[in-house]
């Protein structure tokens, strides 16, 4: 017997096929070379119901083929017929199960593939919440294996305690109807792993039905990194609101400071002065008393020295003002001498290193620098209660200003850096930012605190 597809056959082999009838020749047929010569041949058609399911055929007779050679051969082919065709639903059948297996592998394969390369966590849960599948992204986000999660209360096994209690009657509801106030939904929500660990996390929800029983699918993100970014912005955008309304109420007090300032002090020697100066001219013109050239020097004398005084004053608040200091000797010789007039007025001893003979810098980086510095140096002497400190100014690392103040006083908190209340600092590590640099503090109770300024330069 051979199995040749049926298009393949041609001649009195494809007539008897498609005709479906016994056809026979008595004269030699064209064969391809090396078939054996055929001299004649009688084709009879294997029918099933009304199908061809096969053909008989025999050739090369010592005599002709009659009609009685064709009733015998048909008779043959309707014995052979039920026989062929069982032989040929088996061989369909087996067929079509090994392309069911085949397709079943590679649906699990495929689904396999899926589930393993998902960034995203895929739980499934039955109707008693009782976890029946665990991919590897659940894995790595959970910290729990596949064998370790299998069969677990997926509530309990990952959500704070309060939430699995509060959420457990809700799996009874669910596994008896399907139905879950979140099953259709995407929220947001805190999650545990296997260390203790609570993390937000993302979770799609959705429900289906496993020999009539609802299983829960739950597909599940980890989303700690965007919710520490949309915490850190909305920390920052506090702070800069913060600062911007503490600013203006600084640059008030500035004002009025000033205005006090130039009152108390300025107003009184002018006006002292003012006072002396009328009283002196009334006295010539009116030359009531003799005029002793002794008493009007001392006088002129003391007015002299009301007027340096008043330029002191003027010179101070100006200082204040702007750091003039700056532009005559240079930032690193600002800095050293803002130390000792520190050390001067505080009692606290200082000490100056630095590395850096002088920065050519522009007016806006030299003065954000001073007044940063100056904030580091008012904290100590208003918080720290140290009795020293370190300032150290460096440039080792190329393309880079580093000035670093530290003192041994009672040592900064990490509660007080993050204060949104820590006007100063925010003041500090707001104008680092401008220039592109940053400001770091780290204390240890009772150790003392370090402020470290880094401003890249260009050179
Ligand atoms: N060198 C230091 N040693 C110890 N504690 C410090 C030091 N510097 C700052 N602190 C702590 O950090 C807090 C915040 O400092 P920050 O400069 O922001 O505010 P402030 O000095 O209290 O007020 P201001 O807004 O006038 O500067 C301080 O109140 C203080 O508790
Ligand atoms: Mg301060």
């Amino acid at each position: 017997m051979l199995a040749y597809p049926r298009e393949a056959w041609g001649g009195i082999w494809g007539r008897a096929l498609t005709e479906k009838k016994t056809l026979y020749s008595n004269k030699s047929l064209n064969v391809p070379e090396g078939h054996i010569p055929i001299k004649n041949v009688l084709v009879v058609p294997i029918m099933f119901l009304t199908n061809v399911i096969g053909l008989l055929q025999v050739a090369n007779k010592m005599t002709d083929y009659e009609e009685k050679d064709q009733k015998l051969l048909e008779t043959i082919a309707n014995h052979i017929s039920p026989i062929l065709n069982s032989r040929l639903q088996m061989a369909r059948e087996e067929r079509e199960f090994r392309q069911a297996e085949q397709a079943l592998r590679d649906s699990e394969e495929q689904l396999r593939s899926i589930t393993t390369s998902a960034k995203d966590a895929i739980v499934t849960a039955d109707d008693h919440g009782k976890i029946c599948f665990w991919n590897l992204a659940a894995e790595e986000i959970f910290g729990f294996s596949e064998a370790e999660a299998m069969n677990k209360n997926l509530l309990k096994l990952i959500f704070p305690e309060h939430f699995a209690r509060e959420n457990a009657d809700r799996i009874e509801k669910f596994g008896l109807t399907g139905k879950q106030p979140h099953i259709g939904s995407t929220f947001e929500l805190m999650s545990k792993r296997k260390n203790g660990e609570t993390f937000p996390i993302e979770l799609s929800l959705s429900a289906f039905k496993i020999k009539k029983k609802w299983h829960s699918l739950a597909m599940i993100r980890d989303i700690t990194e965007r919710y520490n970014t949309d915490q850190d912005l909305k920390k920052s955008r506090e702070q800069a609101r913060r600062l911007a309304s503490h600013l203006q109420s600084i640059s008030e007090k500035e004002r009025l400071k000033i205005a006090r300032e130039i009152h108390d002090e300025l107003g009184q020697s002018l006006a002292a002065l003012k006072m002396d100066l009328t009283l002196m001219s009334r006295e010539l013109s009116e030359k009531k008393r003799e005029i002793k050239l002794d008493s009007l020097l001392t006088e002129i004398q003391s007015m002299v020295f009301l007027v340096d005084t008043t330029i002191k004053q003027v010179r101070k608040i100006i200082t204040e003002l702007r750091p003039e200091i700056l532009d005559s000797i240079g930032l690193i010789a600002a800095l050293e001498w803002q130390s000792k007039d520190f050390q001067k007025s505080s009692g606290i001893e200082c000490k100056f290193f630095s590395n850096v003979d002088e920065l050519q810098m522009n007016k806006e980086y030299s003065i954000a620098i001073y007044r940063i510095f100056q904030e580091m140096l008012t904290n100590i002497i208003r918080h720290a209660n140290a009795t020293n400190v370190n300032v150290k100014c460096d440039k080792n690392d190329p393309g880079k200003f580093v000035l670093e103040v530290s003192d041994n006083g009672v040592g900064i908190t990490n509660a007080k850096i993050d204060d949104l209340n820590s006007y100063g600092i925010m003041g500090m590590k707001e104008r680092a930012t401008i220039l592109s640099g940053e400001v770091k503090i780290w204390g240890k109770t009772g150790s003392g605190t370090t402020v470290r300024l880094v401003i890249p330069l260009q050179e």
